[in-house]
Parts: structure tokens; sequence; C-alpha cells
């Protein structure tokens, strides 16, 4: 889709993440809006993007999103929260016109819920340095202590397909320490590859800590701005569901295959996994 077009109702969403996070949005999506068909784009050639600086961060994700659009995507979902931080406020004003879902820390639903008055940020060092974090604290905390930690690792961890198991518990122990003495009652996970740990961070903080995941929201955000855009499929044929990466192939369709689990194995629905050479993203920066 090109500005100024108007898109077809059946094109894809499409979804965006540096890897196989955005994978955890995309489950919610596609359990709100089966009739909807997808287009993921997993940017592994580049991840983990926390580490990066925002400059490069926002021209991956605009080289992304340009190829979703080129692909005929009718609305994009940046489904990686630091690529939102960077990005989302350049994206809307390049393309105007398109419809684009970001995601951000729920700091608002926590800081409403908690019984204590602390409440814990799990994020990427990206998004947790960026202004729109800071924003975000300073808008909706409302008095409520927010400790950030910072998910240094995890990332790689969730793509090497590392979910649980002791050196995944020891790791999550030390990220955990700067709350560690604290009563903190709800725990936010800021990057879309956290939920796929929920686990092993439930196991890790207790029972006690409720852990916010931002995609069920993420998913009902998409489907309002659809319907009013009036861009809502009502196909009754089958939908299409692929999957690309810049990264390797195969460990991608397996890892897909494992984080998706039943999802994937719906017999009616066309589904494919493509690689994409890193250099269609028209990125030079890196
Ligand atoms: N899933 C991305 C996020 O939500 C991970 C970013 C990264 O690649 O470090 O922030």
């Amino acid at each position: 889709m090109t500005k100024g077009r108007s898109p077809l109702k059946t094109a894809p969403i499409g979804v965006f993440d540096s890897g196989v996070g955005g994978l955890s949005v995309w489950r919610e999506i596609v359990h709100l809006l089966p009739g909807e068909s997808m287009l993921y784009l997993a940017d592994q050639a580049h991840v983990p993007y926390g580490a990066r600086s925002p400059r490069e961060v926002a021209a991956l994700t605009h080289a992304a999103v340009a190829w979703l659009l080129d692909q005929g995507a009718k609305l994009i979902v940046i489904a990686c929260n630091t690529a939102s931080a960077a990005a989302l406020t350049s994206l809307r004003q390049q393309w105007p016109d398109v419809p684009i879902v970001g995601m951000e820390p729920a700091i608002k639903p926590a800081s409403q819920a908690t019984k204590t008055g602390q409440v814990a940020v799990l994020a990427t060092p990206g998004t947790l340095r960026a202004s729109r974090f800071s924003n975000l604290v300073e808008r909706f905390a409302n008095g409520v202590q927010v400790y950030t930690l910072m998910g240094t690792g995890l990332v790689e961890m969730v793509e090497r397909h590392e979910l649980s198991g002791p050196t995944v518990e020891r790791k999550l122990q030390k990220v955990m320490i700067p709350i560690q003495d604290v009563a903190v009652d709800y725990l936010v996970l800021g990057c879309t590859h956290f939920p796929f740990l929920r686990e092993s961070i439930q196991k890790v903080v207790g029972e006690n800590v409720v852990l916010v995941d931002p995609a069920p929201a993420v998913a009902r955000q998409t489907r309002r701005v659809l319907q009013n855009r009036q861009l809502q499929s009502h196909a009754n044929g089958p939908v299409s569901w692929r999957f690309v990466t810049t990264g390797d192939l195969p460990a991608f369709r397996t890892s897909t295959k494992r984080l998706l689990g039943d999802i994937l194995a719906s017999p009616e629905k066309p589904i494919s996994f493509q690689a994409l050479d890193k250099k269609k993203l028209h990125f030079s920066g890196a």
C-alpha cells in the first residue's frame, strides 16, 4: 500500500519485530481476528534492537515498515517496544495515511491496579532510556513507585529458545535484584519477547506478583483501528499467514513453530515461511 491508495480489506495485517518476540502479539491478534491474513516480519539479522542506538533502531524500523507496505499490508503493528519507542512518532509522520499500532509498557493499568504502590517494568535498555518511557511514567504513575529492570540478554535467550531451566532462572534472578526487597505486586512485561518467559519469570518473582502483558490490549486496539477505518476483512475464504525473516530461515521456522504450537497446526490455512535478504530493507547504517 502506498500513500493515498486505499488498501484492500483482504490485504494482510503487517506485524513487525526485531525477532520472534512479536509472535506474542501476533497470536493475540489472530485469536481476536481469525478472518485476517497476517504478514509477520522478523528482522533477525539485526536482533537485538535493545542495545542499538535510537537512530539505528528508527532507521531499521522505517525500512521494515516500507517493505511491509510494499507487500500490500493494510495496517502495521509495531510489535516491539524498543522499535515503537524509537520510531513510532516518525513513522506516523512519514506515513500519515497508514494505520500504525505501536506498543508501550503497560504502566497505566499496573499503576491503577497496584495495592502496594510499587510496580516494576522489565524492558530493554532501548525502551527504558527513551523519552517516551519517562513521559509514560510522568503521565500515568500517579505517585506509584516504578522500578525499572533492564532485561539485558533476555531477548537473545528467547531467540535461542532458552525459555526455562536453571540458567534462565539464574539470569532472571540477577535481573530482579533491584526489587528483591520491595513489595512490588505488578510486573509489566515491557518487551514482546518476555511473555515467552512468563513461567520462568513467575517462578522467580513468586506467585503474588501479577505479570502484565499488553499484547491482548494491542490486539483490541488493532481491531478498533480496522473498524474505524472500515478495513476489517469479511472474507469467508481461507486467510494466509506468512512469516518472513532477515535471519536464518530454518532456525526461524523451527522457533516460530515451537512458540506458536497448536495455532499453526490449523490445516486449512496457507502458511508460508520465507527469508528476506537484509539488503532489501534498504538500511545503510548497521
Ligand atoms: N521484542 C522487542 C521489544 O519489545 C525486543 C527488542 C530487541 O530486539 O532488543 O522491545
